[in-house]
């Protein structure tokens, strides 16, 4: 297989939608899945509307949103897939979805060559690849949000993954205009691995009373040039996806540090989940 010209992907929340949106602006035939119609068109309005706003801030001519918006398609069904070259999937970080997803991918696709690869964030890839019959053609692959803007792809191969997956992968993600970095098949990954304890340390110290939300942000913003501070950044990833990735990581490493602060744990029993739901450490109204 030379460069991928069909692409599947499945799930179109937040990444999905971001992976599809940066493949068809690539020049790809992108087919979206998502469990119901109603999803579907959902997840078409926010992919619409991102590409709106980059024609809003001079990013893409109104014919080059058109022609990416004619090189999409969506269905609600993961047969009409079949004929994919590679799928990505990006749907809830919950174990069992994934698992089915990824097996109902394996049986639709027709190319046994093709490339099924996840966008986990926590569960093991080789977990997902002995749920298929091409356990040698199965990938992680972590696209970072906003995906349109996020360079990085972490390419992660499991155990089982042939070296000719791993290759064509890292092809298809300089295809999409992205960098990769080969991150181990370990909990938290490469960037993961280094990120969440910070997130998590900022939380404790607004728990401890030790500084505010703001300031804790200002000061790694201004202080260490980082482009949100860590409240911003973990409102921006999601509070309970967050929580998700913590747990996965304290449960495979036994470290006190990724254990999710009792802080963390109450904001999402709340629904105070950061951007997505209008209210995490800010307030958002602009969602
Ligand atoms: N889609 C497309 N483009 C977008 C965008 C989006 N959703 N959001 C922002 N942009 C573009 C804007 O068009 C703008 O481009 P320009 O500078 O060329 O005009 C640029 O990004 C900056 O946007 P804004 O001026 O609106 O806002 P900021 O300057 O505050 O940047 C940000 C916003 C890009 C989110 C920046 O703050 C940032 O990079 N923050 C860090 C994000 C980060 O660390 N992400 C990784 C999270 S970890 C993860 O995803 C892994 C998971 O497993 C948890």
């Amino acid at each position: 297989m030379d460069s991928v010209t069909r692409l599947g992907v499945v799930g179109c929340g937040l990444m999905g939608s971001g992976i599809a949106e940066v493949a068809a602006r690539n020049g790809l035939d992108v087919r979206v899945a998502e469990a119901t119609h109603d999803a579907a068109e959902t997840g078409r309005r926010r992919l619409t509307a991102s590409l709106d706003r980059g024609v809003e801030r001079g990013k893409l001519t109104e014919e080059q949103r058109d022609h990416t918006l004619a090189r999409l398609t969506f269905t609600h069904d993961l047969g009409d897939l079949a004929d994919r070259q590679f799928i990505v999937e990006a749907v809830a970080e919950n174990r069992e979805v994934k698992t089915e997803v990824i097996r109902a991918l394996d049986k639709a696709v027709e190319d046994p060559f093709a490339i099924l690869a996840t966008n986990t964030s926590s569960i093991p890839v080789v977990d997902l690849a002995v749920a298929t019959q091409r356990p040698g053609q199965v990938i992680g692959m972590h696209f970072f949000n906003p995906v349109p803007v996020q360079r990085l792809v972490e390419l992660i191969p499991a155990l089982t993954t042939s070296a000719d997956t791993e290759r064509r992968t890292r092809d298809f993600a300089e295809q999409l205009g992205k960098r990769t970095v080969r991150a181990p098949d370990r909990a938290g990954f490469v960037v993961n691995g280094l990120l969440i304890p910070y997130l998590l340390s900022a939380v404790r110290m607004v728990e401890s009373g030790g500084a505010r939300p703001e300031d804790i942000d200002q000061g790694m913003e201004l202080g260490c040039a980082h482009p949100m501070g860590p409240l911003r950044l973990i409102d921006l990833i999601g509070l309970d996806t967050a929580q998700a990735i913590a747990e996965s990581m304290h449960e495979e490493f036994k470290e006190p540090l990724y254990a999710p602060p009792a802080l963390l744990r109450r904001m999402v029993t709340a629904g105070h989940l950061g951007r997505k739901s209008g209210r995490g450490f800010y307030m958002y109204g602009d969602r």
